[in-house]
């Protein structure tokens, strides 16, 4: 992927991957780090889940199947991949794919929120349920996915897994009029802050975590 222009992020990022590397304590070391990649001064952040076999391959999260999908619908907003920032809660794949154990996400979700703090994105969007749960602990992401909620100063937009998508038309679709929304929240985010603020109730989503989703103020 073409590099990002240089930003003071960028050394604080390199740092951080570097102190993963060295970090013998994380699960899954026979598989390769798979830190992400982008533009480290980008308003949206997408997290994957883990790594799979092309990712885990490449050192580059979301390059297979998911990740074509993934690119398409970027493109499809008019964005490029190099504007925004890709990574994974688990940042090394867990063997045959299986899906990330409770104590693999605990064990990097410390880095992942370095990570977040370092790119201070105004969006976050976790791809998958995995991802949404760690920032939603109770939310179910057929209820939440397109939904809007604050985390900290953050908004935050579940999406369906583009892995989901792929095996279901109806996720899929779902997905696509979710993502189409991404521009029109990064546009309205000064907005919604003022009226966070000024405590207008109509159209701020409520304040985070949300433990049920079905509570929180849908602003599309
Ligand atoms: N699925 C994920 O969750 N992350 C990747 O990087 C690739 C597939």
């Amino acid at each position: 992927m073409p590099q990002a222009n240089y930003s003071p992020k960028t050394d604080a990022l390199h740092n951080l991957k570097y102190e993963m590397e060295k970090d013998k304590s994380l699960p899954l070391l026979e598989s390769n780090l798979v830190f992400g990649e982008g533009n480290p001064d980008t308003d949206v952040l997408f997290i994957g889940e883990a790594p799979g076999y092309h990712e885990n391959m490449q050192g580059r999260p979301f390059v297979g199947q998911a990740g074509k999908l993934l690119d398409a619908m970027i493109l499809g907003l008019g964005w490029k991949r190099e504007d925004i920032y890709i990574t994974n809660i688990v940042k090394r794949r867990p063997p045959e794919n299986r899906d990330p154990l409770p104590e693999e996400i605990a064990a990097y979700s410390p880095y992942l929120m370095k990570q977040l703090e370092i790119i201070n994105p105004k969006i976050i969007a976790p791809l998958g349920r995995f991802s949404m749960n760690f920032f939603l602990p109770d939310a179910k992401i057929s209820l939440a996915q397109g939904k809007i909620f604050w985390w900290k100063d953050r908004l935050l937009m579940p999406l369906y897994h583009p892995a989901a998508a792929l095996r279901a038309t109806a996720v899929k679709d779902a997905l696509k009029v979710s993502f189409a929304k991404l521009p029109v929240v990064k546009k309205k985010y000064e907005e919604f802050v003022r009226d966070r603020k000024s405590g207008k109730p109509e159209h701020t989503p409520k304040p985070d975590p949300a433990p049920n989703p079905k509570k929180q103020a849908e602003l599309f």
